[in-house]
């Protein structure tokens, strides 16, 4: 017997492709985020930004002739969209996953009014895409904190930060739940860097990091559950998604250290978060982790209840790659493993796993029965055009394809993934490591790591075939 999905399916699924704001749009017409201070470093692309004091950073943003800030520049979405969103449309998508720019809609720390010019940029875009019959699932926060949030109240890591959030989300939801139905309020749960990135905090040195980092974690959970909480008492009809970024591993060796390690790495890194949001509460394991660690931080008795009240009605997960764990050389950290030693990477390292994918969705399922998306999956590559300006990525074909075949399995299975969106549409820069040319996209973009280029759209191969997939799939 087939089980009922709990959300409605459109075809099956409905298949896309995701971008976010901070990658996409540049700064024009907004404030400054954390994300537009991630320099291009190209003596070390691989340094996690958010690595530098708040001296150095500053000195950098106001020194022209420093580093390029390629998401400042982004690939210049906000004047683009129309002709982009043309593109996209003759490619045949059925679903956009896009974020919305906090600091577009509030520019400034203390307007109490949101921006109507960044919210006309969006009912813009929303018109366009119900013009187009494109269904929008909407990030809110893509970690692309406010640099004046970060910089006087140290993002999510405090109540203030929080409740910026939380003005800022709904007035979002005000404008457009008629436009939107599923939603997903903060990107990627699980990865809690309290830097740049997901928390939004500029702070050089931060005491009992472990603790403000739960706080900040804890924050977000609660933002999450009031939101839903104020979708239903104003009567909107949404859905609201918790999204996890997939760090399942598995034990390098069926050593039984190794297997202990993988088992509680992939709660404490990534079932911790979606058992708090889908089943709505703390874990034991994880308070006693608090407990053996002394992690302390605040919740109150109305949080607990909001939690259970108000789970998450969607899962959303990010799948590029997998690896695995070995007791002697990883940690507990968050992305501490090594390489799977029977698949290949790409140059950044990122494993090629398809069957991990089927795996992660499989784990997912088991435990919570709850409807899925692929919030992201996709291949990052050097590429440059050949003779006649052609890309044959023939490489990220197999890779889509593989993956794509990996949901029509879990489907057989029963399994609800009502969404698959494509990481990305169009070259994009990329999040860790503010390159261009980890290139994602099945439209090329002309665009250096130094801002340099006509940002001219060519479709590559993938572009075709990814088209010839939507339709066929339909038939
Ligand atoms: C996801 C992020 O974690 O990974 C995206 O949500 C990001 O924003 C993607 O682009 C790929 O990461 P990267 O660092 O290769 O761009």
């Amino acid at each position: 017997m087939k089980i009922k999905n709990q959300l409605d399916m459109h075809n099956d699924y409905l298949i896309g492709v995701a971008l976010s704001a901070k990658q996409a749009e540049g700064s024009k017409n907004r404030s400054l985020t954390v994300a537009d201070i991630q320099d291009f470093n190209p003596q070390n692309t691989t340094k996690v930004k958010g690595d530098f004091s708040l001296e150095e950073i500053m000195d950098r943003v106001n020194n022209p002739h420093s580093y390029t800030f390629p998401k400042k520049t982004g690939i210049n979405f906000y004047e683009s969209y129309k002709s982009d969103l043309k593109l996209l449309n003759e490619l045949g998508i059925e679903t956009l996953r896009l974020s919305i720019s906090w600091s577009r809609i509030f520019p400034n720390l203390e307007d109490d009014n949101p921006n109507e010019k960044g919210l006309a940029f969006y009912k813009e875009i929303f018109e366009l895409l119900k013009e187009y019959n494109i269904i929008p699932i909407v990030t809110i926060y893509h970690d692309d904190m406010p640099l004046d949030i970060a910089l006087k109240y140290n993002g999510f890591t405090t109540k203030q930060g929080t409740e910026l959030y939380l003005k800022y989300a709904k007035t979002v939801l005000d404008h457009f739940h008629s436009y939107v139905e599923y939603w997903i309020p903060v990107n990627q749960i699980n990865l809690t860097r309290v830097g740049l990135s997901s928390m939004g905090v500029i702070k050089d040195t931060i005491e009992d990091l472990a603790s403000v980092k739960q706080q900040g974690v804890h924050n977000k959970f609660v933002a999450c559950a009031l939101l839903k909480q104020y979708a239903i008492d104003q009567g909107y009809n949404l859905k609201f998604g918790s999204m996890l970024a997939d760090f399942y591993v598995s034990p390098l060796t069926c050593k039984p250290e190794d297997i202990e390690l993988a088992t509680l790495k992939n709660r404490y890194t990534m079932f911790y978060y979606s058992d708090v949001q889908i089943r709505g509460q703390y874990p034991q394991y994880m308070l006693n982790y608090f407990e053996e660690n002394n992690i302390k931080f605040s919740i109150t008795e109305d949080e607990t209840e909001l939690l259970s009240s108000y789970p998450m009605d969607f899962i959303a997960i990010s799948y590029y790659n997998s690896n695995v764990v070995s007791a002697k050389q990883n940690s507990f950290a968050i992305g501490d493993s090594v390489l799977n030693p029977y698949l290949e990477a790409n140059e950044w390292g990122w494993t090629i796993n398809a069957l991990g994918l089927y795996n992660t969705l499989v784990h997912f399922w088991d435990r919570y029965q709850t409807p899925m998306m692929i919030a992201e999956n996709g291949y990052g590559a050097v590429e440059e055009p050949g003779e006649n300006q052609v890309i044959n990525d023939d490489y990220r074909i197999s890779y889509i394809k593989d993956h794509l075949d990996m949901i029509t399995r879990a489907h057989k299975e029963g399994i609800p993934v009502f969404a698959y969106c494509l990481w990305s549409p169009i070259d994009m820069v990329s999040s860790g490591t503010s390159e261009m040319r980890k290139r994602y996209g099945i439209i090329y973009n002309d665009l250096n790591d130094y801002s340099q280029g006509s940002q001219k759209r060519t479709p590559k191969k993938s572009f075709y075939w990814y088209q010839k997939v939507i339709v066929n799939k339909n038939k």
